[in-house]
């Protein structure tokens, strides 16, 4: 099948890319190389370099496309309580302007990738997919609306769609096939190797006040290529003329912020120098997943997603790109 991954040159969408080319579908890269890598993606996969807020671009890329795998948006949740109209102009604007686009030249389906921010703070653990829905920052608003607009066009238009609400994404492809970095990185993982090989000489800790068993965030660090897995379980399904849904993506348990820094240490042998500073806005104070509907759904099972598979191939992937002297 011909498809569309719009985003499919970033950090999670690289590995998006390359599990439906290794599927055997006919894959086109749409990026605008704002965060993502032309180095990511899949050697001699079509690439057009553009922005999802482009419409006749945008319609020339989806043109014969029958699916659209969509992760072209701004993922730091720190970042949109600081600048939120960035956001709204790509994750919002931007992405409803691209499926526009794709339902104008008769996309079949889209994946979307979505988010655990869609939550909020949790009321109960783990999370599943009835759990209430109220965003604690605007990035997490953003990605609720988007599945919100995705299933009326459903109901309206018959456009069959997965939201796939990733948890904490990390790692990387166990084979190295895919190595690219992600510049001035945010997320847990990245920052906490940047310290591991010296790229940073420390790091902020932000909390160690909250109700939990050593006082810092819990998340459900879910490997990006079980992510990568579900998106081809997800397009099956929808293929099979099944009714479009939202699914939770996460392994069912929470890693404290210490607990990785602990791992990061163990895995790498390095030390991780870190400050203990204030909570950070718009935090949850835990967040891990309920997998139960989409393994009854979809047979999906992460395998890559212990913390010492994430930690090990994200440093992995920083030996390759020679920054572990
Ligand atoms: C994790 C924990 C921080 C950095 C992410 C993505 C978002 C979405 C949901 C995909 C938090 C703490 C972090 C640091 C720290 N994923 N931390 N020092 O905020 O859970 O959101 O998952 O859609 O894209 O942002 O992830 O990695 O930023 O933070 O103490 O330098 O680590 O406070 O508790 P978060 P994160």
């Amino acid at each position: 099948m011909r498809i569309c991954v719009a985003g499919g040159a970033g950090y999670i969408g690289s590995h998006v890319s390359h599990a439906f080319v290794h599927a055997g579908h006919d894959v086109v890269v749409y990026d605008n190389l704002s965060t993502g890598l032309r180095s990511s993606v899949p050697a001699g996969t079509k690439f057009v370099h553009g922005d999802v807020s482009d419409p006749l671009l945008s319609r020339k890329t989806l043109e014969g496309c029958q699916a659209l795998v969509y992760l072209a948006a701004f993922k730091n949740a720190g970042e949109s309580m600081i600048d939120p109209i960035k956001y709204t102009r790509n994750n919002l604007q931007a992405t409803l302007s691209f499926l526009d686009a794709a339902i104008e030249v008769g996309v079949k389906y889209v994946i979307f990738s979505s988010s655990a921010a869609v939550f909020g703070d949790s009321q109960y653990l783990p999370l599943d997919e009835n759990h209430p829905k109220e965003p604690s920052n605007y990035y997490g608003f953003t990605k609720l609306e988007i599945e919100r607009v995705l299933a009326w066009y459903d109901k309206v238009l018959g456009l069959k769609s997965a939201s796939l609400r990733y948890f904490n994404a990390a790692g990387y492809d166990p084979e190295g096939k895919i190595t690219g970095l992600e510049r001035n990185p945010a997320n847990l993982i990245p920052v906490v190797m940047e310290v591991a090989c010296g790229m940073r000489s420390g790091m902020q800790v932000f909390g160690t006040d909250w109700n939990t068993k050593d006082g810092t965030c819990l998340r459900d660090y879910i490997h990006v290529t079980d992510l990568a897995d579900a998106h081809l379980r997800a397009l099956g399904h929808l293929e099979k003329g099944e009714a479009t849904f939202a699914v939770n993506l996460g392994t069912g348990r929470g890693h404290s912020v210490l607990e990785v820094i602990q791992a990061a240490e163990s895995v790498t042998g390095r030390k991780v120098n870190y400050q203990t500073v204030g909570r950070r806005a718009g935090d949850p104070e835990s967040l891990w997943a309920s997998g139960e509907k989409a393994k009854e759904l979809l047979g999906w099972v992460p395998r890559h997603s212990s913390i010492e598979s994430i930690v090990l191939t994200t440093w992995n992937a920083y030996k390759a790109n020679g920054m572990v002297v």
